[in-house]
């Protein structure tokens, strides 16, 4: 979306062809832009109101009804922080001290308007001036431009004299393809001036790609990995006065944390009669060790995530299973061991094993009517299939 075409879909004859647009979202494509046409819509307007309202669709389980009011570009709303991410960093911020605050590369703006709620005032920036507009759309949208300020402009001119505290959340995918980028030194701003943020203001909050190298971690600083049911979604380095633990996993929408110093090592053992599997914020985190420590457990490989005890508790940091049994791994004896129980679905999970699950479930040529789930991974160093049943859901 272009300025101008941003600029048509603000002014009330903008907002009501958006709001026709809405009502034909989820036609057919050609009779939606055929019937804002029927009503005189000039086709550039047309096209640009039908893209808004199915990002704004697009847009609903991230913003929740906050999606009916702002405005997106498709990659934009593809790299913003899902609310219930940015509204739990915001008021760590607020209750922190902080008052003031520069989003450096705001995108769409959803950090800004987090902190904007939790009472921060922000000067957020982005490069890209269609962005930066939408951001400054999103603030007066949602009735925040007093406390948002939004310019076009390099994150790396930015006087950070006069704010208590910083936030910036790099472009991590190139531009031309639209892949992921995870190495730091692609990162949109550079790397180094990421890198060298908490030197300038101490109170700074970096939000990384879940897959950042523990390495990066800045001397000090709480690096924090967030999981949204199940899925990691970013890692957040906490530097300076922020930081309040080595390494936290948090997972969102209940906010459990688990928290420790990330160098700790499981202690190894047999397998146990139930499995534990980390949810990924926890391994990220390095809290493996952490986790298998309340619930009384062992690795089976050192290397591989997957925790065992001999009691089923409740936990939000793993997936508890029951092993029914354990099979040297290979394709014929995985199929015997299935089809004597007359698995006919199975549920196929891999820790340490290199075998295309796919591929594997083509191989087992399964018929029976029982359900089974399958871990693939290695113990003591051994490819293994554990036969296994979900406990407690
Ligand atoms: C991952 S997005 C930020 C998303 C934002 N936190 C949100 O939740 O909506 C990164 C943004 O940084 C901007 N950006 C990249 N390089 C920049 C630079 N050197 N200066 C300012 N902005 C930059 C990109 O245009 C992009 O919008």
């Amino acid at each position: 979306m272009t300025g101008d075409q941003l600029a048509a879909l603000r002014t009330p004859a903008g907002q009501a062809v958006l709001a026709a647009a809405t009502e034909l979202a989820g036609a057919d494509p050609l009779a939606a832009a055929a019937a804002l046409r029927a009503r005189d819509v000039e086709p550039a307007l047309a096209a640009a109101a039908l893209t808004q309202a199915e990002l704004r669709r697009r847009a609903e389980p991230k913003f929740g009804p906050d999606a009916g009011r702002m405005f997106f570009t498709r990659a934009g709303l593809e790299q913003a922080t899902r609310s219930v991410v940015a509204a739990r960093r915001a008021a760590r911020l607020a209750a922190a001290g902080v008052r003031s605050l520069a989003d450096l590369g705001c995108g769409i703006g959803s950090d800004a308007i987090a902190a904007a709620r939790a009472g921060i005032r922000v000067y957020a920036v982005d490069a890209d001036p269609a962005t930066a507009a939408v951001a400054a759309a999103n603030a007066a949208a949602l009735g925040l431009a007093h406390l948002i300020r939004v310019e076009c402009r390099d994150a790396t001119d930015v006087d950070l004299s006069d704010v208590d505290a910083v936030f910036c959340d790099p472009a991590r995918r190139s531009g031309r393809t639209g892949r992921r980028i995870f190495e730091p030194p692609s990162y949109s701003p550079p790397w180094d001036f990421v890198a060298g943020l908490p030197a300038r203001v101490p109170r700074t909050v970096l939000k990384l790609a879940p897959g950042i190298d523990h390495e990066l971690v800045p001397p000090g600083a709480e690096a924090e990995w967030v999981s949204v049911a199940g899925d990691v979604v970013e890692a957040t380095f906490w530097c300076g006065p922020l930081a309040r633990v080595p390494r936290r996993a948090s997972l969102l929408p209940a906010d459990h944390q688990l928290t420790g110093g990330g160098q700790a090592r499981a202690p190894v053992g047999p397998v146990g009669p139930f499995l534990y599997d980390p949810d990924g914020a926890v391994v990220r985190a390095h809290l493996v060790a952490e986790l298998a420590e309340t619930l009384d457990g062992v690795l089976a490989d050192e290397s591989i995530a997957y925790v065992y005890a001999s009691r089923a508790v409740q936990t939000p940091f793993a997936r508890c299973f029951a092993v029914e049994e354990v099979i040297p791994f290979s394709v014929k004896r995985l199929r015997a061991a299935l089809r004597a129980r007359g698995v006919g679905r199975v549920e196929i999970h891999k820790r340490g094993s290199a075998v295309d699950v796919e591929a594997l479930r083509r191989s087992l040529r399964l018929s029976g009517s029982a359900a089974a789930t399958v871990m693939l991974t290695r113990v003591a160093g051994a490819p293994t299939a554990l036969l296994c049943a979900p406990v407690g859901r």
